[in-house]
């Protein structure tokens, strides 16, 4: 006679448990499905109304029952939704896909779901064994010089670093007490985003974008569509080298996780050296928290990323001080979440004397 062991039925508890599970280590296909839709336009295609998807398959030239199947994968992500059948329209969430949209992050879509970042994290093995950036693994340079190399590429990147940055040049504009004169100089300020919003409503205050040739290409065209260029300038070069003179504050924002604590430091030597005795660094970016929570993943996400792609990494308060104090600067507040999930970090030259 064989025995039985008893089974009992698995809880609900223990099945939602393992779809949590189950859904994150899908999260890639997710991306991948939001990639492929920025890419194809969906979401300007469908804007505010819902389309039917023959209509959406015939005007992205697509098979139309695999569009179909990405849709509904795209309603299980929360993206669109399917009011009836084989009709999609967008959510909220959606929305920000399309390319009019005050909020759009269509081309940070297009870039972060670009299969250059994502075979680098077909690297994240690599780069845990090994301590390398996965990238420079990959495609045998790093990220800025195969920027360089690249315009069409470094030109989605300005773009969608001007994106993410929208609303945050926004909070910094109106929340931080900018001067109504002088000069604010914003190093590896890409398209020039953030200095737009400062100086729009300062008409006293000069600007000077300053970046790598590839990184301020865009800038010039921003600058000027906001009828900014009797006062602010885009500058080329390199700020391991060498930065603007004559500010009076300097503000590098979304920079400092891009290197690692060599790097970093050498940066801020270069402006601890060029920069007035007077001049006021605002440090805009991610201050991690002691320990890691669920509050805030994107925190955590842009950290590997970082680790992955250049080498850079997020950093608690802490560090940013122990940084800024070893390269000559003197900490004088942190305000948390000044610039929505971001830090700005206020800095002034070390008295010698
Ligand atoms: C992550 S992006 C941030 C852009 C912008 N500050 C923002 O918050 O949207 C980092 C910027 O640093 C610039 N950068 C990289 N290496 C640089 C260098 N050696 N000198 C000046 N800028 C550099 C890049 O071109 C890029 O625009």
């Amino acid at each position: 006679m064989s025995s039985t062991t008893p089974h009992s039925a698995p809880s609900t508890d223990k099945l939602n448990l393992r779809a949590a599970l189950i859904e994150r280590i899908g999260g890639y296909m997710i991306a991948h499905s939001i990639g492929v839709a920025a890419e194809l336009g969906l979401a300007d295609l469908i804007g505010s109304g819902s389309r039917h998807c023959g209509e959406l398959a015939a005007e992205t030239e697509t098979h139309e029952p695999s569009l179909r199947r990405l849709l509904r994968l795209l309603v299980a992500g929360g993206i669109a939704a399917e009011p009836e059948p084989g009709c999609f329209a967008l959510t909220d969430l959606g929305s920000q896909l399309r390319a009019d949209s005050p909020d759009s992050l269509k081309n940070f879509a297009r870039m972060f779901c670009d299969p250059l970042f994502f075979t680098s994290w077909q690297g994240l093995h690599h780069t845990i064994s090994r301590g390398e950036r996965a990238f420079d693994h990959t495609y045998g340079t790093g990220v800025y010089d195969y920027l360089a190399q690249h315009p069409e590429t470094s030109m989605l990147f300005n773009e969608a670093m001007s994106e993410e940055s929208r609303h945050s040049a926004e909070q910094i504009a109106s929340g931080y007490d900018f001067p109504e004169a002088g000069t604010v100089v914003d190093l590896g300020g890409g398209d020039g985003t953030l200095l737009t919003a400062i100086l729009r409503d300062r008409p006293g205050l000069r600007g000077i974008v300053f970046d790598s040739a590839s990184g301020v290409a865009e800038a010039p065209a921003t600058l000027s569509k906001a009828g900014l260029t009797d006062r602010c300038e885009a500058l080329a070069g390199d700020f391991f080298q060498s930065v603007p003179g004559d500010g009076d504050i300097y503000i590098i924002k979304s920079v400092f996780q891009d290197w690692g604590d060599e790097e970093s430091r050498a940066i801020l030597r270069t402006c601890r050296a060029h920069m007035p005795q007077s001049a006021t660094l605002l440090i805009v970016g991610t201050v991690l928290p002691e320990t890691a929570d669920t509050s805030a993943p994107v925190m955590f996400l842009t950290d590997v990323n970082m680790m992955v792609t250049t080498g850079g990494r997020e950093r608690t308060e802490s560090e940013f001080r122990a940084m800024l104090e070893e390269t000559g600067f003197t900490v004088r507040s942190v305000g948390d979440g000044d610039a929505g999930p971001l830090s700005i970090i206020r800095a002034v030259p070390t008295s010698v004397a």
